[in-house]
């Protein structure tokens, strides 16, 4: 057993759905503890960063265009999690990536559909294995978003335009 992160995201179809409270209750079974949490207007960049594992996929097009919101709303609720096996855990909790073949008890499965376009809006993502976790929390987050410093930082004296209210 060994501490591990790990990125969940509620997806535009989870949030337009109302499944926030569901998915988070569901997953609190694994008694992980959620360090971070956020609503995120996801641009292009981070889409496209989040899954360029899959930038050769006929798909891809579509699925950056559905995490972007442009199906349902704007807005991804992006969730760090931290726990022993904490990808595993969540994925069993999550189900199978094809909605259609989940566990009809998982989120994915009870949640998720396959679009006319051949989409699998499945609600939820979840980090892969840790190694993916920490890719992905680190493109999510910045560290002072997160409530323990989980990967090494580094203090840098920089000058730039931030936005402020009025
Ligand atoms: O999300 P997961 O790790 O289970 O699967 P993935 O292979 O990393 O794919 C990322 C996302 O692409 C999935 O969650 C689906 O929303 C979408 N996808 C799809 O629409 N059609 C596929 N054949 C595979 C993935
Ligand atoms: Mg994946």
């Amino acid at each position: 057993m060994k501490v591990e992160q790990c990125l969940v995201l509620i997806k535009p179809d989870g949030l337009v759905k109302s499944l926030t409270g569901d998915i988070i209750s569901k997953l609190s079974e694994t008694q992980l503890v959620i360090v971070g949490a956020k609503i995120v207007q996801v641009t292009r960049e981070l889409a496209e960063e989040h899954y360029q594992h899959l930038r050769e996929e006929k798909f891809f097009d579509e699925l950056i265009r559905y995490i972007m919101g442009e199906f349902h709303t704007k807005r991804v609720l992006a969730l760090a999690y931290q726990g022993e096996d904490a990808t595993a855990k969540i994925r069993k909790i999550v189900g199978a990536t094809n909605p259609e073949l989940a566990e009809p008890i998982s989120i994915r499965g009870k949640y998720g559909r396959v679009t006319t376009r051949g989409v699998f809006e499945n609600v939820v993502h979840a980090s892969e294995s840790p190694k993916e976790a920490e890719r992905e929390l680190k493109l999510w987050f910045r560290p002072d978003e997160l409530v323990n410093t989980i990967f090494p930082t580094q203090l840098k004296k920089v000058a730039i335009e931030k936005l402020f209210w009025k």
